[in-house]
């Protein structure tokens, strides 16, 4: 059964949305504020009331038009005349993907660049030598009566394996401090504030550090790291390196949004520890669709755009709502209902599922990394579930969800009993 058929069961309770030729505007002079302050919910619940799936605002003092639905996400991954340079306000581009990045090309440039990622991070073996790496390091920070938290045990354990996948090879001391900042990088990405401003500089003098590296030629041949460097400067290549540690630290957020699901539906790990673990990746999937992780994704127009009849002129700030794309029920029946059998997969064709971008992998934006998270989710799932025993002590499991990158507040704390 496909995700369609099983969505035919559900009630169609979406709202009805006009399409204007002209996008409505959002009265105010400037809207930076209040998207900080609604977060998540800022794009999805001023269409809801406006009755439209795009609006216009003012944002960081220039026009911007703020869409969702499966047609926005088209735009955003498979129109021509869009360019993400100078859609990211500069402390989120520099922290995350940075300058001079895969994400900051566009047409040959970028098709070349994304290429490369495709090939370290689609390959089988490759993957498979990442996922090893991660659950090793997750054993071996487990005792049996040791209270932790799933964010800390995944981060650390994520940390350790992306920086030997990549080719990096940290001292102890050094590998601890690169947790923090890895961890951090997308962390502070929705803040400003001293914090963040630490942490940009913090993560120039990673960045030194791998350069230097390459540069000396301290890297296994055939890694990520020798890959990259034969096709780039070191500066860059150290870029790029940043571009595969940095979000794979970041998959211990859904991993902790996976614990979080486990604890308040335990019938999926009891299916999954009695042989089920087929299974595994259609509840990740759920997760990632549920998980306020990516609120959206920018995108500049270098000419006039239309959408759904109504011009988007040149030099606008596009802006694509993904949790409110995931949390519409025209694309999925009862959103806020947790239900793995909706069987969502990122393999298909399927545009209102968005959570790291959508479309043809090679020619656009689209993340890379997603068979790598899948992979790394569905791992930590089944170590969870199958390989140890523990108990989730009352704790704090709210989401705040003014706060980017969201997260369950206490981190997910379990108790451990036993390892199987
Ligand atoms: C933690 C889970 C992840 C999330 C939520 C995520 C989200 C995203 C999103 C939304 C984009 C599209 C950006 C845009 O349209 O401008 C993207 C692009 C990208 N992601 Fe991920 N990602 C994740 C994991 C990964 C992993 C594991 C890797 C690599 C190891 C990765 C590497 C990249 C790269 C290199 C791009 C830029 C692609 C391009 O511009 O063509 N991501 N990611």
């Amino acid at each position: 059964m496909t995700r369609q058929d099983h969505e035919a069961f559900g009630p169609q309770d979406g709202v009805d949305v006009a399409i204007p030729a002209t996008l409505p505007r959002l009265p105010g002079l400037d809207h930076t504020l209040t998207m900080l302050r609604q977060g998540y919910d800022f794009i999805g619940s001023h269409c809801d009331r406006l009755g439209v799936d795009g609006f216009r605002i003012r944002l960081l003092g220039q026009d911007a038009v703020c869409l969702r639905g499966p047609e926005a996400a088209q735009l955003l991954y498979g129109t021509e005349g869009l360019t993400r340079k100078g859609a990211m306000p500069a402390t989120v581009l520099r922290l995350l993907q940075d300058k001079g990045s895969v994400q900051q090309l566009e047409g040959e440039e970028h098709r070349r660049r994304k290429g490369l990622f495709i090939r370290m991070l689609m390959d089988k073996d490759r993957l498979d030598r990442l996922v090893h790496g991660f659950e090793a390091a997750w054993r071996a920070q487990l005792r049996p009566d040791m209270d932790i938290t799933v964010m800390d045990l995944a981060n650390t354990a994520l940390a350790r394996a992306a920086c030997h996948w990549v080719g990096l090879s940290p001292n102890k001391r050094r590998m601890a401090r690169l947790t923090r900042i890895l961890f951090a990088m997308s962390d502070r990405a929705g803040h400003f504030g001293p914090a963040t401003l630490a942490t940009l500089w913090q993560r120039r003098g990673v960045e030194r550090w791998i350069a230097s590296e390459i540069r000396a030629g301290r890297m296994p041949e055939g890694s990520p790291m020798a890959i990259l460097s034969q096709d780039m400067p070191p500066k860059v290549a150290a870029v790029e390196v940043l571009n595969l540690l940095r979000p794979i630290v970041a998959v211990g957020r859904y991993i902790a949004f996976a614990a979080k699901a486990l604890h308040e539906h335990p019938i999926w790990c009891g299916l999954f520890n009695s042989g089920n673990a087929d299974y595994i990746p259609d509840f990740c999937e759920e997760v990632r669709r549920t998980s306020p992780f990516f609120p959206f994704t920018a995108a500049m127009t270098e000419r006039d755009v239309i959408w759904q009849g109504a011009t988007i002129p040149a030099g606008t700030r596009v802006i694509f709502d993904i949790h409110g794309t995931h949390h519409d029920s025209r694309f999925f029946p009862q959103p806020d209902r947790f239900r793995p059998e909706r069987m969502l997969d990122w393999t298909l064709d399927d545009p209102a599922f968005a959570p790291q971008g959508t479309g043809d992998l090679a020619t656009t934006h689209r993340c890379p990394g997603e068979a790598a998270t899948l992979a790394l989710m569905s791992s930590a799932v089944r170590m969870l579930c199958c390989e140890m025993r523990y108990e989730v002590p009352d704790q704090d499991l709210s989401v705040r969800m003014n706060r980017i990158p969201a997260q369950p507040a206490s981190g997910v704390r379990i108790r451990v009993q036993a390892i199987d």
